[in-house]
């Protein structure tokens, strides 16, 4: 099986010290950097746009795995890419035109993801799944860092995966919210790809070592 990756989620970085923070993650086992871009409309907060995130393009030595938690994403693509995205996320909920928002992130030459907020199932996928490249299970409400795992997020990874066979097409399996070292490994069991991990990996003591732990876990 594939090793999987880690995606340290910058929404828990220090924000005034980004540039350490960015050079950290370079340094580190991580394989992509999670941008978590708010519109305070979608979700109820507002995280950073898109001058910082070319800051953190400028230093950042590994893909930027963007995560919009934006309404109407359409208007933002182009920008995201001329930015530094490799992957683009955008939301099953905000998308009316998924199938022609997920070709228009290809045309710009960006790998296409979808994410599903916790109560939406992964059925809804079935029509677009083969031309999806990454699909982002949500494992908490979208807003904020630091929140608690929840445990459906188990068997959702199980049928996403169960689609994708059916349809024999493949999509990396990304979780976001939640995600350590208490539950990691039983993620990667259930067919987790990527992990992403904020508040774990930047408020732990030793944040490259973190990024280790989860990096090595073993499931076979
Ligand atoms: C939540 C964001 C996540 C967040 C995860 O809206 O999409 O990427 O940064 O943070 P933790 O790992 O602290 O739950
Ligand atoms: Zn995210």
């Amino acid at each position: 099986t594939q090793q999987h990756l880690i995606a340290p989620s910058v929404l828990a970085a220090d924000f005034a010290n980004l540039e350490r923070d960015v050079q950290m993650v370079n340094e580190s086992e991580a394989d992509w950097f999670h941008i978590d871009i708010m519109d305070g409309v979608f979700v109820p907060n507002i995280s950073f746009g898109f001058p910082v995130m070319n800051a953190i393009a400028k230093h950042a030595m590994k893909p930027l795995d963007v995560h919009l938690m934006i309404v109407d994403p359409d208007r933002y693509l182009q920008v995201c890419k001329d930015n530094g995205a490799e992957i683009i996320t955008v939301h099953y909920e905000a998308c009316t035109h998924l199938h022609r928002t997920l070709a228009a992130i290809k045309e710009l030459g960006c790998k296409a993801g979808v994410a599903l907020n916790p109560h939406t199932p992964v059925s809804l996928l079935k029509d677009v799944i083969q031309d999806i490249d990454l699909v982002c299970l949500m494992s908490v409400n979208p807003g904020f860092g630091g929140q608690k795992f929840i445990e459906r997020t188990y068997s959702k990874i199980k049928e996403l995966r169960a689609l994708a066979i059916e349809n024999n097409t493949d999509v990396l399996i990304e979780i976001d919210g939640g995600v350590g070292l208490s539950n990691a490994g039983k993620l990667l069991e259930a067919g987790a790809d990527v992990l992403v991990a904020g508040s774990f990996v930047f408020n732990s003591q030793d944040q490259k070592e973190t990024i280790k732990a989860l990096k090595d876990i073993d499931i076979n």
